[in-house]
């Protein structure tokens, strides 16, 4: 659907026959299951890029249908800062708050000013503000609510000429110390993609880890207490040498962000490893890939596998991070 006004027709034709409906954006955190998806199946085509320069700020209202990267890549070219770590992420601008996108140190939330909606329960159009988008980790109001809003549009406040954004580490040392300058916008956008590249986390239709849904878990966020007797268990089982080779990342609340893709591993999963037509990427120890030929059922059983290993060795819990529809 390319208009507003479509959308909500189909949406409202799709409540009168009784049918649910899975709003498409560009289908690249989604996991089908293997009966498929019985009833509606909207795909968003809402464009739009509309600059607003007033009050002495600058906002972009982005439509929901757009897609992700070639937004990123238009406000680096003006030299607007505050996406360019979010660069390569696949998908479309309509679907990054609903879990809040973030890679190498920047989250859409910290940029939202507003999101525009349908509202399914009080069928009218809606613009919420960044509050009431209950943005976190990888979460946010819509993704507690799956079935109320239609996001037709996200406003995004930006910083015209600003900086670039060097929190992650591992973007911050492609760098180096050596130019005084600092990067631009465009280079960091070229790092990101690279490092993206790297972990087989752009689409590339040549790579053969390329069918994943990106992470299939969050970072698990625990207590300071619970991260210190993990790195205690690791020092002491020779895992580690050091405390510091266990990643952690500061969280809200003084809570500690691990790493999911180090516990994978550590939980004694390799890179590369295969049930059948699925495996883990060879890349990246977070991506599940479908080879070809495979079943949801295969794929969400390799996944309780890494579960079930990580939680009897560790005593921590993953949550998967995709969208899962008509999965038992
Ligand atoms: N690591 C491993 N094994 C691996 C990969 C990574 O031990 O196979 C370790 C690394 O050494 C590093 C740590 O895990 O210490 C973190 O790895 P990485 O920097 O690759 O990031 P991540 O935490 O695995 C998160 C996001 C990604 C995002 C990157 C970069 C989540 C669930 N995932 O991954 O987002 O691109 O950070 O910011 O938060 C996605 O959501 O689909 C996604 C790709």
């Amino acid at each position: 659907m390319s208009d507003e006004g479509g959308v909500i027709e189909a949406l409202r034709w799709a409540e009168s026959e009784g049918l649910r409906v899975l709003v498409l954006g560009g289908g690249s955190n989604l996991v089908i299951g293997d009966a498929g998806w019985d009833g509606l199946v909207l795909c968003i085509g809402l464009r739009g890029f509309q600059v607003d320069r007033s009050a002495g700020r600058l906002r972009v209202q982005v439509g929901a249908g757009e897609p992700w990267d070639e937004v990123v890549g238009r406000t680096v070219q003006e030299g607007w800062a505050g996406l360019e770590c979010l660069s390569g992420i696949p998908g479309l601008a309509g679907a990054t708050p609903i879990q809040n996108v973030g890679a190498y140190g920047q989250e859409v939330a910290e940029v939202i000013v507003g999101v525009h909606v349908w509202d399914r329960m009080t069928r009218s159009r809606r613009v919420l503000t960044a509050a009431e988008c209950g943005f976190g980790y990888r979460d946010s109001a819509f993704k507690r609510e799956p079935e109320r809003v239609v996001v037709l549009a996200v406003d995004l406040e930006l910083r015209p000429g600003g900086a670039p954004t060097l929190r992650y580490a591992e973007l911050a040392r492609a760098f180096g110390e050596t130019s005084t300058a600092g990067p631009s916008l465009t280079e960091v956008r070229e790092r990101v993609l690279a490092l993206r590249r790297s972990k087989s986390m752009v689409l590339d239709p040549s790579d053969p880890n390329r069918r994943s849904a990106g992470s299939f878990f969050t970072n698990p966020v625990v207590e300071a207490a619970a991260a210190q007797v993990l790195v205690e268990q690791a020092l002491r089982e020779g895992l580690v040498e050091h405390a510091a080779a266990v990643p952690r990342y500061p969280a809200e609340g003084g809570r500690v962000k691990l790493a999911a893709a180090w516990l994978i591993e550590a939980a004694g999963f390799h890179k590369g490893e295969r049930r059948g037509a699925v495996g883990i990427s060879s890349r990246h120890a977070l991506a599940l890939v479908h080879h070809g030929g495979g079943t949801t059922r295969e794929l969400l059983e390799l996944a309780a596998e890494i579960e079930a290993r990580v939680q009897a060795r560790f005593g921590i819990v993953l949550r998967r991070e995709p969208v899962l529809v008509g999965t038992p």
